[in-house]
């Protein structure tokens, strides 16, 4: 799978500038989001401690990574996991369901697992080809009567119930309009628009274009996602679709502060406080080894764009105990979080 985790450096930095964007509640369902902003569901990287540190940050909702509907009724150990909630995490936290079958499903949304979760958001745009190839995710942007069936099954739960879907599987063969109009039809209270096909993956520009036709499609609230890394990126693509807020991913895992700077706080993103808050976070429920394991995945990505990057992730990939790693962290980052020594090859340009 190819994912273009370096793009938006530039943006995200741009985003200093606290461009203007139209920060506001947003209600879906009977939940109402305290902001417009959100935090797209991200495999491997949005659990609880990650999701916490978002919404100390502003973003207005939040999701798990994507669950299968399958393994929650089989009650998978992993699954679970992926369940769980974090000490004083926000209440609204969306539970993403992947699937394609209605009635396993349905079934899942009446899983009481997923009582903590007031939303449940169904992926329908995973270009994956595991996924794909079983009839989940994206591949349910090719056949809108079973995703009809799957929406309104779930709607029938009780459960708020979202969706999260590209713009189509194919350059040129959009269905954007068309399965935003079919998701309301069914019982979605609100829509996630990735503004790229299935063969683009995490490349090039959103389309615009089509997030615009999905929103004028539809009454519920609209979400645009793709390509967002700054303040005026979701400025842009805001006045661009008329969508009614944004969606960061890449962007949150680079810089989660981003959050904030739509609420006008400028750059005090500290990365070591947020590595020690995510550490603390997760030690109880996953232990030293994996959690260490995690947090050196999650300081590369925040390294991004620091001079002496790459050489700075190579030794935090070598520490295997927390002790090794909060040194090697403290050497990196200073006293202050901000300077310290960037690795041996520290002044080289930036991310290198
Ligand atoms: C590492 C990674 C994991 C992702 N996991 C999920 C997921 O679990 N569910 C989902 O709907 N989308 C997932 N996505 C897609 C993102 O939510 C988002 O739609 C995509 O990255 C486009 O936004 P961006 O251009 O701002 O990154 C993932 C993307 C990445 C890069």
């Amino acid at each position: 799978m190819s994912v273009n985790m370096e793009e938006g450096l530039q943006t995200v930095r741009r985003a200093a500038g606290g461009e203007a964007f139209p920060l506001r509640p947003l209600a879906i369902g009977g939940v109402v989001l305290p902001s417009n902003v959100f935090c797209a569901p991200l495999a491997g990287y949005t659990d609880f401690a990650f999701r916490k540190l978002c919404y100390s940050f502003g973003a207005g909702l939040c999701y798990t990574e994507m669950v299968s509907a399958k393994g929650l009724l089989y009650n998978g150990e992993g699954t679970k996991e992926l369940l769980l909630r974090g000490e004083g995490e926000p209440p609204q936290t969306a539970v993403q369901l992947f699937g394609g079958d209605a009635d396993i499903l349905r079934a899942a949304c009446g899983n009481e697992a997923l009582a903590p979760f007031p939303i449940v958001d169904i992926n329908m745009g995973c270009p994956v080809p595991k996924v794909y190839k079983n009839g989940e995710g994206s591949a349910l942007l090719g056949d809108l009567p079973r995703a009809e069936r799957i929406i309104s099954a779930c709607a029938k739960s009780g459960k708020i119930v979202t969706v999260k879907f590209r713009i189509g599987l194919e350059r040129g063969k959009y269905v954007a309009e068309e399965f935003a109009r079919m998701c309301e039809g069914a019982g979605a209270q609100a829509i996630a628009v990735h503004g790229r096909v299935r063969e683009a993956y995490y490349a090039g520009e959103p389309d615009y274009a089509q997030i615009a036709a999905a929103k004028n499609a539809v009454r519920i609230p609209v979400i645009a996602n793709g390509g967002i890394f700054s303040v005026a990126d979701a400025a842009a693509m805001l006045q661009k679709t008329g969508a009614d807020g944004v969606m960061l991913a890449r962007a949150a895992l680079y810089c989660p502060h981003l959050f904030a700077e739509f609420h006008g706080e400028g750059h005090g993103w500290d990365i070591p406080a947020a590595i020690a808050r995510q550490t603390a976070d997760m030690l109880p429920a996953f232990g030293e080894k994996r959690t260490v394991v995690h947090m050196r995945k999650m300081a590369a990505f925040y390294l991004h764009g620091r001079r002496g990057a790459a050489a700075a992730r190579r030794e935090l990939f070598a520490c295997d105990t927390l002790a090794q790693l909060n040194a090697r962290l403290a050497r990196i980052f200073g006293a202050d979080g901000q300077g310290g020594d960037a690795g041996e090859n520290g002044e080289g340009a930036s991310d290198d």
